[in-house]
Order: C-alpha cells, then sequence, then structure tokens
C-alpha cells in the first residue's frame, strides 16, 4: 500500500498552485509602491499610510495585511503599522534593495517560461531560461540577514516556482512523471522539446523538491509521486489555470493600488461573465467532494431548526452545491439557485443527477437588485459571494436579505473568515488580494460580519470551523447553538 504524502508536501505544492505568485506580488507591490518607507518603529495608522502613498486605502491594506501575517510588518491595534528592526535594516541596504528590484522585472518574462523550454531560445529578446538559471541553479549572493533573505526567496523566486509548475504541467511533464522515470532524452523526446532546455526546468523543479535524480533517470520525488498520482492529477493541475487568469493583473497591482485600475475588473460584465462561467465549470468539476462539505453545513443547520418544509435560497450559487446539499437535508425542501444565466447552465445536470429538480428553482439574476421579497425564506446560503461584491453594496444586501428571513429564518455564510485582527490566516488574506485586484469585494472578519448584521436585526451571528472553509450562521436569536460553537 502506498504511503501518503507528508501534510507540508500537500501544503508546499498547494501553496505554489495558488497563493505564491499572490505572495510575491503583495511583497514586489509593496516595494514598488515604497509602501514601507513612510514606517519606522512609531506606528502609521492605514489612512495616513495611504494618503503619504497617494494611494487607495483599501489597495494598500490588501498589500500590507500578508507582511503583517509574514512578520515584515508590526499591526499594533489601534494605532497603525510599523516595522521590526530587521525589516528596517535590508530596507535601508541600498545594494540588497536593488538586486530586490531588478528580479521584480522577471513578472512578465517567467510567463513565456513554456515558450522557452519548447524552442530553447530567447523569447520576446528575453533569456527566459538565463534567468531561471540564474535565480534557482547558480551561486547567489547573500542576502544581509535572514529575514531579507526570506524576504527575497518569497518576492522573487515564488512567483518563478509557479510558472515552472505550470510550465511542468502544460507540456505534459506531470503527467509524463505519473506513468515514471525517464532520462533527460527520453523526457525530452516524449514532450517534444529540446533537452537543453528541459535539463534547466527540471533541476528547477528539482529544487522545488518535486523532481530527483536517480541513477541518471528523472523523477517525481517520493512526496511528490505520493501526492501526484494518475487520480490526484488532473484535480492538482485544475487549480494552475485559475492562477494563470490573475497572473497579469498581479503584475500590475502597484498600477491598482495607486491608481485603482483594474487589469483584470470583475465589474466589467464580459470579464465577469468568462471567469464565473470559468469558475462554475471548474467548481462543477470537484462537485462531490465539495458536497460533502456543504452537506455538513446542512447538518450544522439542521442541528438548530428543523429543515421539514424550508424554502431555501442559495444566492451566487456557482455549481449549486451548496444548495443541493439542504435538497438533499429533507425530501421537503424547496430550493432556489440565484446567479446568471450563463452559470445557471452549470446547475441544472447537478440537481438531474441528484433527482432535484422537481424540488429547485433556477432564479437568473443579479444578487444585488433583485427583489427578494419579505418573509419569504427559512434558510439563505451566501456561499463565497461575499467577496464577489463591492464593499458598498453590503449594508444594503444585507437589509434585504434580512426582510426575506421568515421568523426563525437562518442566513449561512461560508468561504474564508479571517482573524479579529485582520492579519490571517495567510491564504485568506491572498485570497482577498485576488479580490482586490480584480475590482470585487473583500473577505471579512467576524466583527466586519457583526457590523453588518446586528443592524438588520441577524444579532446572534457565530464563526463555525469546516473542512477546508469556514461558515459563519446568523440568525434574530431565536435558535439555541450547536455543542461545541465557536
Ligand atoms: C466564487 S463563486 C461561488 C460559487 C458557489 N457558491 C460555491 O461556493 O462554490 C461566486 C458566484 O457568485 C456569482 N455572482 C457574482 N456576482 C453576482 C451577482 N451580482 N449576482 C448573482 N450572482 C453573482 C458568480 O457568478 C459565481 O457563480
Amino acid at each position: 500500500m502506498s504511503q501518503a504524502p507528508s501534510t507540508s508536501f500537500v501544503q508546499h505544492l498547494n501553496f505554489l498552485a495558488r497563493d505564491a505568485s499572490n505572495e510575491s506580488a503583495a511583497l514586489q507591490a509593496a516595494v514598488s509602491l515604497g509602501l514601507l518607507n513612510p514606517l519606522g518603529a512609531t506606528p502609521v495608522p492605514l489612512s495616513e499610510l495611504a494618503r503619504r502613498l497617494g494611494a487607495n486605502v483599501r489597495g494598500v491594506r490588501s498589500v500590507i495585511e500578508p507582511l503583517v501575517a509574514l512578520g515584515f510588518v508590526t499591526l499594533e491595534e489601534g494605532r497603525g503599522y510599523s516595522l521590526p528592526e530587521s525589516t528596517a535594516a535590508f530596507l535601508s541596504d541600498a545594494s540588497f534593495m536593488s538586486r530586490l528590484k531588478e528580479n521584480h522585472d522577471g513578472w512578465h518574462a517567467v510567463a513565456l517560461l513554456p515558450q522557452a523550454v519548447r524552442t530553447g531560445a530567447d523569447v520576446e529578446g528575453r533569456d527566459v531560461l538565463g534567468w531561471y538559471r540564474a535565480l534557482f541553479l547558480e551561486p547567489q549572493v547573500s542576502a544581509p540577514n535572514a529575514r531579507a533573505e526570506d524576504f527575497f526567496d518569497r518576492s522573487a523566486r515564488n512567483f518563478a516556482r509557479t510558472q515552472a509548475l505550470v510550465t511542468a504541467a502544460e507540456l505534459g511533464l506531470l503527467e509524463r512523471w505519473v506513468k515514471g522515470p525517464g532520462s533527460l532524452d527520453a523526457l525530452a523526446e516524449a514532450l517534444g522539446v529540446p533537452a537543453r532546455s528541459l535539463e534547466v526546468l527540471v533541476k528547477v523543479l528539482a529544487t522545488m523538491g518535486i523532481a530527483q535524480e536517480v541513477e541518471g533517470t528523472w523523477a517525481f520525488t517520493e512526496d511528490a509521486a505520493r501526492m501526484l498520482d494518475a487520480n490526484s492529477l488532473p484535480y492538482f493541475q485544475r487549480a494552475l489555470p485559475a492562477t494563470m487568469a490573475y497572473w497579469e493583473a498581479l503584475g500590475h497591482l502597484d498600477e491598482a493600488v495607486r491608481e485603482q485600475r483594474f487589469r483584470l475588473d470583475l465589474r466589467d460584465p464580459q470579464t465577469a461573465r468568462r471567469i464565473y462561467q470559468e469558475n462554475a465549470s471548474r467548481i462543477s468539476g470537484i462537485f462531490a467532494s465539495h458536497l460533502r462539505l456543504s452537506r455538513k453545513a446542512a447538518e450544522l443547520v439542521r442541528g438548530m431548526r428543523s429543515l421539514a418544509g424550508a424554502r431555501v435560497l442559495d444566492v451566487g450559487t456557482g455549481s449549486g452545491v451548496w444548495g443541493a446539499a439542504f435538497g438533499l437535508a429533507d425530501p421537503s425542501t424547496h430550493v432556489t439557485f440565484l446567479d446568471s444565466p450563463h452559470v445557471l447552465d452549470a446547475v441544472r445536470p447537478h440537481l438531474a443527477k441528484l433527482k432535484l429538480e422537481a424540488r429547485s428553482r433556477l432564479w437568473e439574476g443579479d444578487c444585488l437588485s433583485v427583489d427578494y421579497g419579505e418573509a419569504a425564506y427559512d434558510v439563505i446560503l451566501l456561499p463565497q459571494i461575499i467577496p464577489a461584491l463591492p464593499s458598498e453594496s453590503l449594508p444594503g444586501f444585507f437589509a434585504k436579505l434580512a426582510r426575506a428571513l421568515r421568523p426563525g429564518g437562518v442566513l449561512l455564510i461560508s468561504g474564508y473568515l479571517l482573524t479579529d485582527r485582520r492579519d490571517g490566516p495567510l491564504d485568506a488574506l491572498y485570497f482577498a488580494l485576488r479580490r482586490y485586484v480584480s475590482n470585487e469585494g473583500d473577505v471579512l472578519s467576524m466583527p466586519e460580519f457583526r457590523a453588518l448584521l446586528n443592524p438588520v436585526g441577524l444579532t446572534s451571528a457565530r464563526g463555525f470551523d469546516l473542512p477546508i472553509q469556514q461558515v459563519v450562521v446568523a440568525h434574530r436569536g431565536e435558535h439555541a447553538w450547536p455543542e461545541g460553537a465557536a
């Protein structure tokens, strides 16, 4: 029987696939915006920092919050941001800072890596393979201190690691390694690329713990082989196109913060249509595993109130996986699935398969402008939709939803939940950064949710940890919380 890969390796690879480029973008934008320059030992409030930079508050916050979580900036509650000595030390090291800035220049070049490996030549006048060799395979100039080295690695190498992974997937190298090892020449022939350029990619993947050389052949490391098999590889690779969809926008994060110009603007209907359609088809592919999660949430609500005859509304339904769980939780529920028309096409086949069609309604509309009516629903679901909505629309949106909830009604919000100080978890902050760079909404903390829920009468609210997501459940105080509620 094969052993499971180590948890830390799984986290490492998932980080490279999803978040490493967000991390590099945040650190690079902090440097290019000069965001850290006004900071010292005395805390500077966020609004003052944004004012000094001539930038947008929300944008500055989405860049600086991950830096706080990583320990490069200190947040003193109620006072603002300051710099720990270790960060101040490397910021004032001119040669280190110029090396850092030089490497940031690689953002758009590394996206050309697949082409560089295929041709073995310069692409658009850039020696992309040489850039990788210099950064990963040749002796490195040492940084002034360990924190500086860490900053450099995250800022200058992480996005390049993601691109190496994307290239390995795109060229079919990961798929080839699932079948077993091969010599460099055999791999190059199978992939139809020059062995010399493939060698650079393979050796970079070795520095990332993905590949290893064994007696003249190259193969997955043991951990990579355990994590990436014929079943799991397609699932893993599905995250990569979504990462690439944000690549250009993240490369211009500084511009988005300074000028509020968004290269990937989800408030543009055409762009939103394309991205949400891709998202719905991607999450449809993982419907079964998502359903296990949403069914747990349905159980949680059923532990608080009966679902017999319940009218349920799933807002921003995507694949329909949350509403479907409530459809399955009791044979007498009726579920309304609300999203835009092109997304609802992805819901129909799931409802047919689960035999839920007769108790379902598909509702095409914009959740911010439709009329929800009064006392129409017992349960309203907001699964991963809040970060997609402009923050300024939320008070009015919650007021409409509260009006639509029947007595005893429950509102359930799922997705990421930030700590009360908004200083973690890191993956939630990176998710929030992507929302900023695509001109969407924000990820919120429990106090921020309470500030929206209390004024509309949903005065009882708690957060719960489910596997991979958190949920916030809110009501008017009519229900007892289940045992062990946070
Ligand atoms: C991140 S997806 C979440 C999908 C699904 N709820 C889930 O948790 O898997 C966000 C969904 O909200 C929908 N959405 C975004 N803005 C919307 C709006 N103004 N009105 C209706 N749906 C919207 C998108 O089409 C997309 O399907």
